[in-house]
């Protein structure tokens, strides 16, 4: 079965590790009056990540289930989550629903603006449309307000499988698995513009989808794997 850790007040972290590669894949499920699914996994973890949801939530309850862009990893099981949680809407950015990403699942999607919030009850969901960052045209990150747990999605991936949660900031792996996948984050100004937003935040958890969550410093992270970023990049 998957690993479940809390990782910040009602936020919790599922991860599994592989098979399809030598990454963890990390699922969140933020347990409110209207929980959320952050990331359902690929259709191949669908029983394991639905045997740790359950642990939490009774799945039938789960009222919204989002994910940062169009990938297996990402979004891969929503369709199977849909039809063990009937009251669960589809939710992504303005630049997905644009996209028709609907076409690909059994409900429609609810769009979400930039900077929009999305009320769970004690906890509240800022939703920041991102095209190309981490990666893809549709990519969405989504910051918790009440905890500042920041949802990175592919920023700071590393090979293996990390700690759950860690005050070490891995950007330095971050980097050396960057380096083993060529093109895997197109990185340029835009980039810059994301980050400059993302620090303005101030998250004090970092959420990522294939890393530990982070609870040091992580405006100073951010800073440091934007930097690293633009250094393996060649950008100024
Ligand atoms: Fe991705
Ligand atoms: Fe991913």
């Amino acid at each position: 079965m998957a690993e479940v850790h809390e990782i910040a007040d009602g936020i919790f972290r599922i991860s599994s590790f592989g098979p399809q590669a030598p990454l963890e894949f990390a699922q969140f499920l933020i347990k409110d009056e209207r929980p959320l699914l952050f990331h359902t996994g690929q259709r191949a973890l669908f029983p394991d990540t639905l045997a740790a949801v359950k642990s939490l939530v009774d799945p039938a309850a789960i009222r919204y289930i989002s994910w940062s862009h169009l990938e297996a990893d990402e979004c891969g099981a929503l369709n199977e989550f849909l039809a063990v949680a009937p009251d669960a809407e589809p939710v992504h950015g303005q630049v997905g629903k644009m996209l028709s990403i609907d076409d690909f699942f059994d409900r429609p999607v609810k769009p979400m603006g930039d900077e929009e919030v999305l009320d769970l009850g004690k906890n509240k969901l800022r939703f920041l449309i991102t095209p190309h960052v981490p990666h893809a045209w549709d990519a969405i990150l989504v910051f918790e307000e009440t905890t500042r747990t920041l949802f990175c999605s592919d920023l700071f991936t590393v090979f293996g499988k990390p700690a759950p949660v860690t005050e070490s900031s891995g950007v330095e792996q971050a980097i050396e698995a960057l380096k083993q996948l060529p093109g895997y984050l197109p990185i340029g100004p835009h980039t810059g513009a994301v980050f400059d937003r993302l620090e303005a935040l101030r998250p004090k958890v970092l959420a990522g989808h294939h890393s530990s969550a982070f609870t040091g410093d992580a405006v100073q992270a951010l800073r440091d794997l934007r930097g690293e970023m633009y250094k393996f990049a060649g950008v100024r």
